[in-house]
């Protein structure tokens, strides 16, 4: 099938090369024209693990290219997918002007029998909104147009994966010959066994934000409860695995740290407030998930002082930048907050990421950034583990307490074994676990259960 996809950012981009390499012909565009350019020389713009070698693959086949003419785009496309960004407002609604401009040149150039695909989060209602205006708009030039809810469930750094095996793809609309195009599009994922939802506009575009806010809570929910098990020298990370035992809870998105960060959880879960209230309902619940997730960042600061006792002209290493492992992606990241916090108190922040030093230094100038995590920990007072990369795990804790000025660790994502580093000579303060190594409780049970 021929197929546009306005708006080249993290979803847009995954989902023409992913829609590329299964087989349909793919224009992508956007309205930065630098970006367009970059791509257009294979170049992506941001870290995602695959992607490079996907927009390789499906540029070299032709089944995908790129313009930074939304009218060439869309003037010969049988499926249009809106892919465009919906950041928030300062009222912490979503911004959909972006959507808006994107159906104003999609009416202006679409054929009849248009599918517009609406893949932006967006909230409840849009569209609705997106099939009047584009037909509003065209004048009747287009008789047969149908809009479709599409939500994307990608996680960044594993966004390939999740696209070319998605645990499921979720298609809402009032129209059947809409449903069948979809179908079409999808066939060679669904052939593979994906589960494949097909239901109606508003209940895909709901599900979406039900979603997002209950893995939030999720991880609200473990922070809260970190805090608990501080105080009563319980281990968060064995009460989380014996939750998760339970079918009925699962274990996924229960690990405490620094608090969810990214471009969808936090701006969705203040979205999702703002519409239920425009729908006449207060559902508090929201604001407190986003309220504990603030919290996290406290937390770090008062195991900091706790430690330091004054934060001024102290120096601070952050490992991790980026909001999570496996992508550069700054926007939100717990990381950034703690670092803005800490500079604010008078420290000297130094960070380090194996990806992401570049983007957060853009964001904030005034971090300072090393080339590794040893250089970034020399002399420095203390460490907080922002973000659980891998390759931390691996580092050579002699050396890392060696170059310090003061070996102190305050563990922000639980990456380490406590046995290790405090034989190592640290001081170390992980997130809702007792600082000395019990027996695990969880170990126990699995015993026990065998
Ligand atoms: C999320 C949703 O998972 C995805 O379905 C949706 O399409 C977009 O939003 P993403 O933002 O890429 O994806 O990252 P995700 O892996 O969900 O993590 C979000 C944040 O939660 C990260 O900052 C991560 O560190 C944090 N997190 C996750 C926790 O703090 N604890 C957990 O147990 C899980």
């Amino acid at each position: 099938m021929r197929i546009a996809v306005v708006g080249t950012g993290h979803v847009g981009l995954v989902a023409a090369a992913t829609l590329a390499e299964i087989g349909h012909r793919v224009v992508g565009t956007d309205a930065d024209a630098e970006r367009i350019s970059l791509l257009s020389r294979g170049i992506a713009p941001f870290h995602e693990p695959g992607l490079d070698d996907l927009l390789r693959g499906t540029t070299e086949s032709g089944r995908l290219s790129f313009t930074p003419d939304t009218g060439e785009a869309v003037s010969r496309a049988e499926v249009v997918f809106v892919c465009v960004g919906t950041p928030a407002r300062s009222t912490g609604e979503a911004n959909l002007i972006a959507v808006e401009k994107a159906v104003r040149a999609i009416a202006e150039y679409a054929i009849d029998g248009l599918v517009l695909v609406q893949k932006s989060t967006v909230p409840a209602g849009t569209a609705a909104r997106v099939e009047q205006a584009l037909r509003a708009q065209s004048r009747g030039r287009i008789r047969h147009i149908d809009v479709v809810s599409n939500p994307e469930f990608l996680r960044e750094g594993r966004a390939i994966e999740d696209s070319l095996d998605p645990d499921r793809i979720l298609v809402g609309s009032a129209s059947a010959r809409a449903l069948r195009v979809m179908r079409a599009v999808y066939r060679p994922l669904i052939d593979k066994g994906c589960i494949y939802i097909e239901t109606d506009v508003k209940t895909a575009e709901l599900a979406k934000h039900a979603s997002n806010a209950f893995l939030a809570m999720k991880i609200s929910f473990a922070n809260a409860l970190a805090q608990i098990c501080e105080r009563a020298g319980a281990d968060v990370m064995d009460v989380a695995d014996i939750m998760g035992s339970d079918p009925r809870i699962g274990r996924a998105f229960l690990d405490a740290g620094l608090g969810y960060g990214g471009f969808c959880f936090p701006k969705d879960v203040q979205a999702f407030d703002r519409l239920a209230a425009r729908l006449g309902y207060d559902f508090p619940l929201l604001r407190e998930i986003a309220r504990i997730n603030d919290e996290a960042i406290d937390a770090a600061v008062d195991k900091l002082e706790d430690a330091l006792w004054n934060l001024e002209d102290k120096r601070v290493t952050l490992l991790g930048l980026s909001f999570k492992p496996g992508t550069d992606d700054v926007r939100f990241s717990p990381a950034l907050a703690l670092a803005r916090r800490l500079l604010a108190e008078g420290a000297n922040v130094i960070g380090y990421d194996p990806q992401a030093s570049s983007t957060a230094k853009e964001d904030l100038p005034e971090l300072h950034v090393a080339s590794d995590a040893y250089g970034a920990a020399a002399g420095a007072h203390a460490i907080v583990v922002c973000t659980e990369w891998p390759e931390f795990r691996a580092l050579d804790l002699d050396l890392l307490c060696d170059a310090m000025a003061n070996p102190l660790i305050v563990d922000g994502r639980n990456l380490f074994d406590p046995a290790a580093v405090t034989a190592a000579g640290f001081d170390y303060y992980p997130t809702g676990r007792p600082l000395r190594v019990q027996p695990s409780v969880a170990g126990n049970l699995d015993g026990f259960v065998a």
